[in-house]
């Protein structure tokens, strides 16, 4: 194994991957120069594909004109436009936009804005609840609202506190009209015993790197008008599902939500910088606003001028023309994908939008190993297709695919053909 200076995210520090070369459309090639399908979309953010001439121009001009600037001096054009297109894009309730640089800075700003809400309210801030399974990033506030089993969180401590765990709205296995009773049922129980202690929801509205969890409609109205009845503030992790990821522009708009808060970034510039944004409805700008309260939260790196002019070309992108594609494509990933579901090591394939989940089973139809999964992931990638995975110890265990939304038809048949000659590979009895 080459030894390296560098120590790559989510990995043992002397891991080595392939060294990527060049990027086209849905392509990536490595200094080898082999081709890959893109079927992650970069981290699923790349969701318009690679050289996007609108983005690449509007950075050009910007890092000519102005590439950095004070953001405590001077406000900026491309800033400006870019949080009034974001609250016309998310909803009529927003009234301002915190920029930052990554989604988890984005989870933790909400925390923040969250917190002090209540404090200018004069009212005890007691927990957030989050699903079990979910992830909303790996710095410290947004790392310990995650809430995923594994060893990946131990050493760190002490996380930051004020998180309890709503179980996960899924039911493995159980017919779909049972498990949506069975969690309705179980969330009216939660919310007898622990209702009380919650003074924030943040909730994925589709659970992405948890393996693809679309909430069941009636679960997420009782959960709705909960949070509605008792004034808790509804924090929306649009991070994963946003700007069209679902087939909706917004994930929670799936469920009629009208969220407090909503946390933004991968999609948002298409992944050429880095970048997020929080979005803040007017009853929650209120008390800042009526106080002359301060919101503490800086970086040097928050309203790049290159971001914003960025993120305003990709945000323009984002029309409905666009979801009317999303959706299509979906159909069309479903079709592809569906001989798969003869394979006996397919327990279930769940598609909301454009993420789509392989979920795998063993010989004895457990949740596929990690190992195992990890090897298959492996095998696609050797036959030309990037995906992910999504492993939760003895509940599911999927290739994840968050394709681009500019992929063509022939691209997401040769696409669905790779994994099908990969699931074959290493499931002969398949
Ligand atoms: C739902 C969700 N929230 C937060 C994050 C963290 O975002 P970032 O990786 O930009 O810090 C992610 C990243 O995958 C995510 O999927």
């Amino acid at each position: 194994m080459k030894r390296t200076k560098l120590w790559r995210p989510l990995s043992e520090c002397d891991c080595d991957v392939a060294a990527a070369d060049r990027a086209e459309g849905v392509f990536v090639y490595d200094a080898l120069g082999r081709q890959y399908f893109d079927g992650y979309s970069g981290l699923w953010n790349v969701n318009l594909g690679y050289g996007n001439e609108t983005v690449r121009r509007a950075m050009h001009e910007q890092i000519d004109r102005l590439p950095f600037v004070n953001p405590l001096f001077f406000s900026e054009t491309h800033a400006e436009q870019a949080a009034e297109k974001l609250c016309r894009m998310v909803s009529p309730d927003m009234e301002k936009v915190v920029f930052t640089c990554t989604g988890s800075e984005a989870v933790e700003a909400a925390i923040k804005i969250a917190r002090k809400y209540f404090h200018l309210e004069g009212r005890e801030f007691r927990n957030i609840a989050v699903f079990e399974n979910s992830y909303h990033g790996s710095y410290y506030g947004s790392m310990s609202a995650s809430n995923f089993e594994g060893h990946y969180r131990q050493g760190y401590g002490p996380l930051l506190e004020g998180f309890i765990s709503l179980g996960t709205p899924y039911r493995a296995g159980a017919d779909r009209e049972e498990a949506e009773r069975l969690l309705a049922e179980e969330l009216v129980e939660w919310l007898r015993v622990h209702g009380e202690k919650m003074s924030a929801l943040l909730i994925e509205p589709v659970i992405g790197s948890g393996g693809v969890i679309v909430p069941p409609a009636k679960y997420m109205e009782i959960l709705r008008d909960y949070c509605e009845a008792h004034r808790i503030l509804i924090i929306c992790d649009e991070i994963a599902c946003g700007f069209g990821r679902t087939g909706t522009m917004f994930g929670f708009q799936r469920f009629g939500l009208r969220p407090d808060l909503v946390t933004l970034s991968k999609g948002m510039n298409n992944g050429f910088m880095p970048v997020g944004a929080v979005c803040v409805n007017r009853e929650t700008v209120r008390p800042f606003r009526e106080k002359k309260e301060i919101l503490f939260h800086l970086s040097t790196q928050n309203l790049n001028p290159v971001a914003m002019a960025a993120s305003l070309a990709a945000l323009e992108q984002y029309t409905e023309e666009i979801l009317e594609r999303i959706r299509e494509s979906s159909r069309f990933w479903e079709l592809c994908l569906e001989p798969l579901k003869g394979f006996s090591c397919v327990r279930d394939i769940r598609i909301c939008g454009l993420m789509i989940a392989i979920d795998l089973a063993d010989e004895q139809g457990d949740p596929l190993p990690l190992d195992r999964l990890m090897e298959l992931i492996g095998v696609i990638g050797k036959n030309g297709v990037l995906s992910g995975d999504s492993h939760i110890d003895g509940v599911l265990s999927c290739v994840l695919l968050f394709p681009p939304y500019t992929a063509d038809r022939q691209q997401i048949r040769r696409c669905a053909a790779a994994i099908r000659k990969s699931v074959l590979e290493l499931f002969p009895e398949a």
